[in-house]
């Protein structure tokens, strides 16, 4: 048995993704399709496009946050930092692998505050708070400063055009070997032309329909 697959996460996830399906937002029909298409792709306009979707959880599928216990068990991960808390669905994934790796240190931050006070909950009911530090602000602002000497794993899924920002702040603590996971990265061709190019210190991968996987490689 691990914490994923044991009580009290198994059932909780379960719970969890059905209310993240049942979840509107009437904010969403008011954008049309390029409207949605040129915020996501927006360095500027982030926080207005996410605060008006706070209702939605827009959380990693399942699948992706299986992929995330696993990458992070195998490893050995003590040390995470995520970009993109929303209500803390793949945070309680990563969670319970350092539970299961002996212990360590997650950071992640979120910006909305009425979704850090869910996360704060959800991370409480699956026993697992006392492994997360949530950083409730923009992460250009509470990831620029007091991070560890060396992060074993990041997680990139917050507001997609930031992501080369965040790498940037994060890139100098990633130890050798690190991985990098960004989720829906195809809305970030400038990260993905970074992470890919030959000489720019990472293997890169596309990975199942969503994930870009990326390993420092120095
Ligand atoms: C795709 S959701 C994260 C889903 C979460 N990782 C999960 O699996 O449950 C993206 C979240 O990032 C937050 N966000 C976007 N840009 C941010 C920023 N610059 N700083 C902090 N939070 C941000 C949004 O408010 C939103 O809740």
């Amino acid at each position: 048995m691990t914490t994923l697959t044991g009580t009290p996460l198994a059932p909780l996830l379960a719970r969890l993704f059905k209310e993240a399906d049942a979840a509107t937002s009437p904010a969403i029909a008011r954008y049309s399709r390029e409207e949605r298409t040129r915020l996501i792709h927006s360095k500027t306009e982030y926080r207005q496009f996410y605060g008006s979707l706070k209702d939605l959880w827009l959380a990693v599928s399942p699948e992706t946050g299986t992929l995330l216990y696993m990458l992070a068990r195998s490893s050995g991960a003590r040390i995470i930092v995520e970009f993109g808390t929303s209500f803390g669905i793949s945070t309680l994934y990563l969670a319970a692998a350092l539970r299961d790796n002996g212990g360590g240190r997650l950071i992640t931050t979120e910006f909305e505050p009425s979704k850090v006070v869910r996360a704060k909950s959800n991370l409480t009911e699956g026993g697992l708070i006392d492994l997360v530090e949530i950083r409730e602000g923009d992460a250009l602002e509470t990831l620029s400063k007091d991070l560890p000497d060396r992060i074993d794993l990041l997680l990139l899924d917050g507001a997609k055009a930031l992501y080369p920002e965040i790498l940037s702040l994060v890139e100098s603590r990633l130890r050798p070997g690190a991985l990098v996971i960004a989720d829906n990265a195809d809305f970030s061709p400038e990260y993905l032309e970074r992470v890919r190019a030959p000489a720019g210190g990472y293997m890169s991968t596309p990975f199942g329909d969503d994930v870009e996987l990326s390993m420092r490689l120095n």
